[in-house]
């Protein structure tokens, strides 16, 4: 993509996650709605910050703009309960937000040579990096919209059209062993997906299509969450401690039907719609149940190359392996982006869901949380 083409993308990057601060009610804009998610204004201007910080801080060296808010906006320094209190009010930060995010898209067009010779630069590495952040905080405010709608939804005397559960689809695909390509390329890719590798993968089989929400209706109605001897030990003692019945965001009406809540208020599950809303403890459970596994991020990755993999995209789909480094990782642009989190507690996830920007959906794009969270719109596919 040319320069210009991707200061377009910023631009577009940055209005959307400047119009969700925007468009929030003050009481919105600055509530914690789930432990996870911190206010949608403090994305915004973390957002901002980051962009000030690589730009004025890094490429030009200059910190009085970061250096009085880094405190604020670099998560380990704020933790997320003192956000709320600490944001600044509404209009100031948007009007500020506003103001360097014009500036930083001006001062990107007319880079003077001597910063354009900067590392971080080269091949408009920044320029891609920074939408790609904007990007992931986007879809990082939606859950939080998403979580707001769960707290806030009156759901008395709501109907929904029946849901009804439906055997596994048995489509799968068999893929042959052998070495596949495995990673992406600078200056699109993040660290975690260099350098490229040649992964050796034994046969395997893996679904054509991520699980649906008919399908896993079929594991709740076969008692699945009562049935210890589908989960793992792990999985066990979570679904005992959070009392998990369902997805995050299923709900019942008085008359047993399930349906959703999401952003925009209650709606129909669609049957053929891949399932979302789970942690990776019910994603095992679940394949347990159906004789299955996860598949292992170069699985879905390998398959997912060859085009076999139909319905990517619409939830993430949690893998088998932990998020680790790849053979030759080097930190970059900063070790808080994915090596702090090389700590075997989190786990690959691959393909992204509706509310992922395109940005940030690529086959080797590798998102990582840990099993217990159900905010992300993770769903999962089985391989065998
Ligand atoms: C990869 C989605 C877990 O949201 O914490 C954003 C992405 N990293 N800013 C996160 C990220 C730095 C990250 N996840
Ligand atoms: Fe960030």
């Amino acid at each position: 993509m040319s320069t210009e083409n991707l200061l377009n993308e910023l631009q577009m990057a940055q209005s959307l996650v400047y119009a969700l601060a925007e468009d929030a009610d003050e009481t919105t804009y600055r509530s914690q709605y789930h432990p996870d998610l911190s206010p949608l204004g403090w994305h915004l201007g973390h957002c901002v910050f980051v962009e000030c910080l690589w730009l004025h801080e890094k490429v030009r060296g200059d910190d009085s703009v970061t250096a009085p808010i880094a405190d604020f906006y670099t998560p380990p320094r704020t933790p997320k309960p003192q956000r709320s209190e600490l944001l600044p009010r509404q209009d100031a930060l948007l009007t500020w937000a506003r103001e360097l995010q014009d500036f930083n898209l001006h001062f990107l067009a007319k880079l003077r040579p001597e910063w354009a010779a900067h590392e971080l630069m080269q091949d408009d590495y920044l320029l891609h990096f920074l939408i790609q952040h904007y990007s992931q905080h986007y879809e990082t405010m939606l859950m939080v919209l998403t979580q707001k709608a769960l707290a806030e939804t009156t759901t008395d005397g709501i109907e929904a059209a029946p849901l009804e559960a439906r055997a596994l689809n048995p489509e799968r695909v068999e893929m042959p062993g052998g070495h596949y390509r495995i990673g992406g390329e600078p200056p699109v890719a993040y660290d975690n997906e260099v350098p490229p590798q040649r992964a050796e993968l034994g046969d395997f089989a893996i679904a054509a299509r991520p699980v649906s929400n008919a399908e896993y209706l079929g594991f709740i109605e076969d008692r699945g969450y009562q049935r210890e001897e589908l989960w793992e030990p792990d999985g066990w003692a979570w679904r005992n401690h959070s009392g998990v019945v369902a997805p995050d965001h299923w709900r019942r009406t008085d008359a047993g039907v399930w349906y959703g809540i999401g952003m925009r208020g209650p709606y129909d599950l669609a049957p053929d719609e891949p399932v979302s809303g789970i942690s990776r403890h019910e994603a095992r459970a679940f394949a347990n149940w159906a004789g299955a596994r996860l598949p292992h991020e170069y699985q879905w990755e390998a398959a997912c190359r060859t085009g076999v993999l139909e319905q990517t995209g619409r939830a993430w789909e949690w893998c088998d392996n932990t998020f680790h480094p790849y053979e030759g990782y080097r930190a970059f642009p900063y070790p808080e982006y994915s090596q702090t989190w090389f700590d075997d507690r989190h786990y690959s996830l691959r393909g992204g869901c509706l509310h992922t920007r395109r940005a940030v959906k690529r086959p080797s794009f590798r998102n990582f949380f840990e099993p217990d969270k159900r905010h992300i719109f993770a769903g999962v596919r089985l391989a065998f």
